[in-house]
C-alpha cells in the first residue's frame, strides 16, 4: 500500500515512524516532510495544503491512502478532494473540520449537544466584545475563532488585558481572517489533559490519555506555545473520568456532528480541563496533537495503517488497539526566543547518541539538512521521547537523551511530567 502523509512537524515524524513499521506499507511519501520523515520514506516538495498538486501526485504514484497530519489542509478540504478522486483519505471532511477551524461553530455545537464547556459568547464586532469584557469582573479567555497555530488564545486575569487581546485579534488582525470572530469565555481552573479518539462516523475508539505543556515556561508560566512536551498516560484521567468523558463529551459530539449533517471521521482530539465540577471541553481539534502524538506513537503497538483504513471503511468496531503499558515522556527542544522570534540554521549534534539509549527516540520537527548537516529550522526543533517502566524513569531517560543533544540557543522545560509524578505520589 502506498501512503501519502501531509505535514512536516514532530507529529508527522512520529506518524511516519509508526506507518513505516506497518506490514501493509509498500512506500511512504511525506509532503513536504522533514529530515526525520525522510528516514521513514521519501519526502516530496509539495506544501501540505497544495491540494491540486497533492492530488496530481497521488494519482501519478497510485497512492492508496492519504493521511493529513495538520489541521490546515483538512480545513481547506483535502479529504473531500481525495475522496472525490476515489482515494482513501484519513481525516474529517471540510465541513466536519469546522469543529477546529471555527471555534464559534464548536461552541454552538457543544451548546446544542449539552456538552460541558466554559460559558462563552461569540463576537463579530470589537465594540461589542469590549463592552462585554468591560462589564465582567472575573478573568476571561479571549480566542480567535479561526486557526492560529495554537497561538490565538489569551487567558486574561484583568478585563483590560482581555480588551487588549480582543483588539489585537479583531482590529490589528494579528491572526488575519482567523480573527474576524472571537470567542470570549470564562476561565476554567484545573488540570488539562488531551483525549484523542479514532472516529469512523459512528464508532469511537478512545486512545490512551496524554497531557501537553502549553506555556513556554516552567511551572506553566509565560505565553502559550504549540506545546513544550507531553506524556502518556495522564494520571489525572482516571478510568472513571475517561468513561465520563466518553459518555458526556465524545458520544454526544459524534452524534451531534451526524445530526448536523457533517459526520465525523478521523482523529477527534478533545482538550479537556478537569475542574472541581468535572471535565470541561477547552477545544476540539480534528487531528492528532503535537507533541502528544510522539508519546502516543511510542506506546501504540497496533498497526497504524490498519486502524486508519478501518476508520476510512467505517469498520472501527472490528479493530482492537494494543498499547505498551509503560508510560512515555516527550521533551520538546525549542529554538531560544520561541514562541517569539528566533534564529534558524544552528547546527544540531548528538541525535545519534540520544537514539542509542534504550527506548529513546528523537522525533524531528523544525529541522532541515543544509550542506549535509542537520540544522534548526523552526521554533519547536526536536521531540525527545522515552518509554520506561514508570514515569520517573521515563522522565529521567528523556532528559538523559536531551543532555546529549546540542544546538546554539536550545531551550527546553525541565519540568515535563512533574505533574504526573506529583499526582502518582499523592
Ligand atoms: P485552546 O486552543 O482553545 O485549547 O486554548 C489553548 C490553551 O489555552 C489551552 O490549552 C488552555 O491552557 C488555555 N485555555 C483555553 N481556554 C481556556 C479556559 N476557558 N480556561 C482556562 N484556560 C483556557
Ligand atoms: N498539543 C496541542 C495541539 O496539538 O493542538
Amino acid at each position: 500500500m502506498n501512503v501519502l502523509l501531509l505535514g512536516s512537524g514532530g507529529r508527522e515524524h512520529a506518524m511516519a515512524w509508526k506507518i513505516a513499521q506497518s506490514k501493509k506499507l509498500t512506500k511512504l511519501y511525506t509532503a513536504p516532510g522533514n529530515p526525520g520523515t525522510a528516514q521513514c520514506g521519501e519526502n516530496i516538495s509539495i506544501a501540505a495544503n497544495d491540494i491540486k498538486k497533492l492530488l496530481e501526485f497521488a494519482k501519478q504514484k497510485k497512492i492508496d491512502l492519504m493521511v493529513a497530519g495538520p489541521e490546515a489542509p483538512l480545513a481547506e478540504g483535502v479529504v473531500d478532494a481525495f475522496e472525490t478522486a476515489d482515494i482513501k483519505a484519513f481525516g474529517p471532511c471540510k465541513a466536519a473540520a469546522q469543529l477546529e477551524s471555527d471555534k464559534a461553530f464548536a461552541k454552538h455545537l457543544m451548546r446544542t449537544c449539552a456538552i460541558s464547556t466554559a460559558e462563552g459568547q461569540v463576537f463579530e464586532r470589537f465594540e461589542d466584545a469590549k463592552a462585554y469584557i468591560a462589564s465582567r469582573d472575573e478573568a476571561v479567555v479571549v480566542k480567535a475563532a479561526g486557526l492560529a497555530a495554537g497561538k490565538g488564545v489569551f487567558v486574561c486575569d484583568e478585563p483590560s488585558d482581555g480588551i487588549n487581546a480582543a483588539e489585537k485579534i479583531m482590529c490589528d488582525k494579528e491572526f488575519g481572517d482567523a480573527g474576524n470572530k472571537i470567542v470570549v469565555e470564562d476561565k476554567l481552573l484545573g488540570e488539562e489533559a488531551s483525549i484523542l479518539a479514532f472516529v469512523d462516523g459512528k464508532n469511537i475508539y478512545v486512545m490512551e490519555s496524554s497531557q501537553d505543556h502549553k506555556p513556554i515556561g516552567e511551572g506553566d508560566t509565560g505565553p502559550n506555545t504549540g506545546g513544550m512536551g507531553a506524556y502518556s498516560p495522564a494520571p489525572v484521567i482516571t478510568d472513571k473520568l475517561m468513561s465520563q468523558i466518553n459518555r458526556e463529551i465524545l458520544v454526544p459530539v459524534v452524534d451531534g456532528m451526524n445530526r448536523h449533517g457533517t459526520p465525523y471521521k478521523g482523529v477527534l482530539y478533545a482538550g479537556i480541563m478537569v475542574t472541581a465540577a468535572g471535565p470541561r471541553v477547552l477545544e476540539f481539534n480534528v487531528r492528532f496533537g503535537d507533541p502528544e502524538t510522539q508519546p502516543i506513537m511510542m506506546r501504540l503497538k497496533s498497526d497504524l495503517i490498519e486502524v486508519m483504513l478501518a476508520v476510512c471503511d467505517e469498520k472501527l468496531d472490528e479493530v482492537t488497539l494494543k498499547w505498551d503499558p509503560r508510560p512515555a515522556v516527550c521533551v520538546v527542544m525549542a529554538s531560544g526566543g520561541y514562541p517569539g522570534s528566533y534564529e534558524k540554521g544552528k547546527a544540531i549534534s548528538g541525535i545519534e547518541d540520544a537514539n542509542a539509549l534504550d527506548d529513546v527516540f528523537v522525533f524531528q520537527a523544525g529541522t532541515k539538512e543544509q550542506d549535509g548537516k542537520l540544522v534548526t529550522n523552526g521554533g519547536r526543533v526536536l521531540g525527545v521521547t522515552a518509554v520506561s517502566d514508570d514515569v520517573s524513569q521515563a522522565q529521567k531517560r528523556a532528559y538523559e537523551a536531551v543532555d546529549k543533544i546540542k544546538f546554539e540557543g536550545s531551550y527546553y522545560r525541565r519540568d515535563i511530567a512533574d505533574k504526573a509524578l506529583k499526582r502518582i505520589k499523592s
